[in-house]
C-alpha cells in the first residue's frame, strides 16, 4: 500500500495503528483500549474526540477494529480529523458473510464493500450521514480460499460491476472473507 501524500513535512508525519492489539504495524504509534497490548496509547475508541491533534498522521490503520467500536462514522470522522491532508486510511473488517463476522459476539457490525462510499462521491445520495470526505484509493475483497483458486476473488475485484453483482446476487454462497479498504483523506491544507 502506498502513501503518496502531499508535503515533505506531511511525509514524515507517524503511522497510527488502532485496536493495535499484538500485531502493531511496524514503526506506528499503537493505540488499544487493553494495555496488555502493544499500545503506546491506551485509549477507549468509544470516547471522543481521540487524543491526538487534528492533521497530526500521514497514516491511520483500523485492522479489524472497526467492527468493535459503538460508532462507525462518528470514529471514521474522528480518523479524518487526525489525518494530514491526503493522509490515507486503512481498514481491514471482515465481510459479513465471513464465519467470523456473527461468529465473534464482540463485533457490532457486518459490512459490505460498499459501506464506506457515504464518505465518497458515490454516496447513493447519503453523502449527508457525514461531512468528512475520502477518496477512494482501492477496495479489496478477499474470498474463501475455495473461491479464489477457482477465479472469482480477482473477477470480484477487476471488475466493480462484478463486486455489486456477488454482493447482491451471490456472496451468500460464494462467501467474503476480509475487506480491505486504502482511501485518501480529502480536507483543505491547514491555513487555507
Ligand atoms: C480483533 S483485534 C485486532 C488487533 C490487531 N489490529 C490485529 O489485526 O491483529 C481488535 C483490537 O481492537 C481493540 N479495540 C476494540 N474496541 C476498542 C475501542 N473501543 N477502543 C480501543 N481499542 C479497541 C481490542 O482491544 C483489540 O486489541
Amino acid at each position: 500500500m502506498s502513501a503518496s501524500i502531499g508535503t515533505v513535512a506531511a511525509r514524515q508525519l507517524p503511522v497510527l495503528d488502532v485496536g493495535c492489539g499484538i500485531n502493531k504495524y511496524l514503526g506506528a504509534i499503537g493505540l488499544d483500549r487493553n494495555p496488555n497490548t502493544h499500545a503506546d496509547v491506551v485509549a477507549d475508541l468509544d470516547q471522543f474526540p481521540f487524543p491526538f491533534a487534528d492533521n497530526s498522521f500521514r497514516q491511520v490503520r483500523a485492522i479489524h477494529l472497526i467492527e468493535h467500536v459503538a460508532d462507525v462514522i462518528r470514529t471514521i470522522e474522528e480518523f479524518h480529523r487526525l489525518l494530514a491532508p491526503s493522509g490515507r486510511l486503512v481498514i481491514a473488517t471482515p465481510h459479513y458473510t465471513d464465519f467470523s463476522s456473527f461468529c465473534d459476539p464482540t463485533h457490532r457490525w457486518h459490512l459490505n464493500s460498499f459501506s464506506l462510499r457515504y464518505f465518497g462521491d458515490d454516496n447513493a445520495g447519503y453523502g449527508y450521514y457525514s461531512r468528512a470526505r475520502f477518496r477512494e484509493i482501492s477496495t479489496h475483497v478477499r474470498l474463501l480460499a475455495l473461491w479464489r483458486y477457482l477465479g472469482f476473488e480477482f473477477l470480484v475485484n477487476r471488475f466493480r460491476r462484478f463486486r455489486r453483482f456477488w454482493e447482491f446476487y451471490l456472496c451468500y454462497i460464494i462467501r467474503g472473507k476480509v475487506i480491505e479498504w486504502e482511501l485518501e483523506a480529502v480536507k483543505p491544507e491547514p491555513g487555507r
